[in-house]
């Protein structure tokens, strides 16, 4: 990040935004005055119209440093909120990446974003120049030639950078890093990326970032009673894992916040087996635990004062002949028995045990984060988080850190009026709840098991990864458990 004016700026491209109806944002209207109004004639003769997510790019503009000029849409600039700044920057990283160009100059920061100052608006560009610069290409034999782009400067025309922008820089490419190791671990596919893999993956993370890191193992597990962790592993060659990680930033009486995140390498639905159709999907099953490893290596770049623990229940959910059947009766670590009435509700069985194990750390709070019910994708689509919290107040916290990062969640009900549909007629409860309110009931049969402390629950079976030509992990919800986790310590 660079104060620098745009004609001076010198380097591959400069990049600058443009309103509709030929209004300059103020780093065009200084390039447009020393090129003798090039940028205004470029609209006058309809070549860029402003539109939000639209480019247009210039050559060896007359006075003007750089070799390059590209000018990027704002849209209107009546409605330049949060979503259009978003959408504009997005369109301008990737039209620079698409060029020749070693380096960018790109005036984002400094764009009049309704209702959020330098440091939002920084650490927003740098996410989204992350996002649109992420590749995933550890399985191709043949890599797609280098990007030529080297060095993106986020330059602001005047004055310095202040300590709010330095913040927002830092923070943005901490989230973005977490973000980015989180979409790899989603990405890699289920015969890579096993339980063991994420262990491995998680100490490997706490010797980078000095933090605790412990691994337990199967018979670790069986001394805890985790019986509802272990019946889901039963039938995979792969042997289930239990990783926690601790990031110890407050001091030693203050207590932690506990994320929990599935971690489930692959779910094929086990004996209750899923249909064909997509199932490859299903090596998203682990995103959760992706992003509670992204999130950790977030907190352990921007070490704020409190204290985290990462919990990951972690296996592959396969039939075979060991593998748990329909009918089935386990005792979880609380006591608790359950009936397994489908073995494709297995995050909330690996998930029960992770949230008894977490009453050890004495938490100021507990999160857990997972790809639960594909009924959570039939109520919010792809845009929305299902939110499922015991406190109110924890989970106005979470909503809000989700609106200021832009990776939304909208409350859901936690009412104990579902508990009917979780009655099971030969043990304390059944693992699911029929068809009606499948992400609610999956939420109430979590709430048995987190009745000690505050908690809430993400379901992001819709947020996590994108289907189709996009194919991918997301990175969601690493920038709204960062902005959550950074919100606290500031609180404390
Ligand atoms: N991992 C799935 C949930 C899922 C399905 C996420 C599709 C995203 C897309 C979970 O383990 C599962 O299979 N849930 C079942 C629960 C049902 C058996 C009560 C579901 O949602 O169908
Ligand atoms: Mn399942
Ligand atoms: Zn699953």
């Amino acid at each position: 990040m660079k104060t620098l004016a745009p004609d001076k700026a010198g380097g591959g491209c400069v990049a600058v935004g443009v309103f509709e109806s030929r209004k300059l944002a103020p780093a065009a209207e200084v390039l447009d005055r020393t090129a003798r109004g090039a940028m205004r004639d470029v609209m006058k003769r309809g070549d860029m119209d402003g539109k939000l997510g639209t480019t247009r790019l210039l050559y060896k503009v007359p006075y003007i440093s750089a070799t390059r000029v590209l000018l990027f849409g704002l849209g209107k600039e009546s409605d330049f909120e949060a979503r259009a700044y978003r959408e504009a920057v997005r369109a301008a990283a990737s039209a620079i990446a698409d060029t020749g160009t070693e380096d960018a100059h790109l005036y984002a920061p400094e764009l009049p974003v309704k209702d959020h100052d330098i440091a939002w608006r920084t650490q927003h560009a740098v996410t989204i120049c992350a996002e649109a610069l992420y590749r995933f290409e550890e399985m191709k034999s043949k890599k797609s030639p280098q990007r030529a782009l080297k060095r993106l400067v986020l330059a602001i025309d005047g004055g310095s950078v202040d300590p709010r922008g330095a913040r927002g820089l830092r923070e943005g490419r901490a989230i973005a890093a977490g973000m980015s190791l989180t979409k790899d671990l989603g990405n890699l596919p289920s015969n890579v990326c096993t339980p063991s893999y994420l262990a491995e993956r998680a100490q490997k993370l706490a010797r980078e970032w000095k933090l605790a890191c412990t691994v337990l193992e199967r018979r670790d597990m069986e001394r805890l009673g985790m019986g509802a962790l272990l019946s889901v592993a039963k039938g995979s060659r792969q042997p289930p894992k239990f990783i926690e990680l601790r990031y110890g930033g407050g001091g030693k009486k203050s207590k932690p916040i506990v994320l929990v995140g599935k971690g489930i390498t692959f779910d094929t639905g086990g004996i209750s087996l899923k249909p064909a159709g997509e199932m490859d999907e299903m090596k998203f099953d682990m995103c959760g635990a992706a992003s509670v490893l992204g999130t950790l290596r977030a907190i352990a770049e921007l070490k704020p004062a409190l204290n985290v623990v990462g919990l990951v229940p972690t296996a592959e959910n396969m039939p075979g002949g060991a593998a748990s059947k329909p009918g089935d009766i386990v005792t979880s670590m609380s006591g608790q028995t359950i009936e397994i009435l489908n073995t494709d509700a297995e995050g909330r069985l690996i998930l029960s045990d992770a949230l008894t194990y977490a009453e050890r750390f004495e938490p100021a709070a507990v999160v857990d984060i997972a790809t639960l019910t594909g009924a959570c994708v039939v109520a919010l689509g792809h845009v929305a988080t299902g939110l499922y919290s015991n406190r109110d107040e924890l989970a106005e916290e979470l909503l809000s850190a989700g609106r200021s990062a832009w990776d939304r969640a909208w409350r859901m009900p936690l009412w104990d009026d579902y508990d009917e549909q979780l009655k099971s007629p030969f043990a304390d409860v059944a693992n699911i709840g029929g068809r009606p309110a499948g992400s609610i009931t999956a939420a109430r049969f979590l709430a048995r098991f987190a009745g000690k402390y505050p908690w809430a629950h993400l379901d992001i079976a819709g947020t996590a990864w994108t289907s189709g030509k996009n194919k991918g992990a997301t990175g969601r919800p690493v920038p709204l458990l960062s902005t959550f986790l950074l919100r606290r310590a500031a609180k404390a």
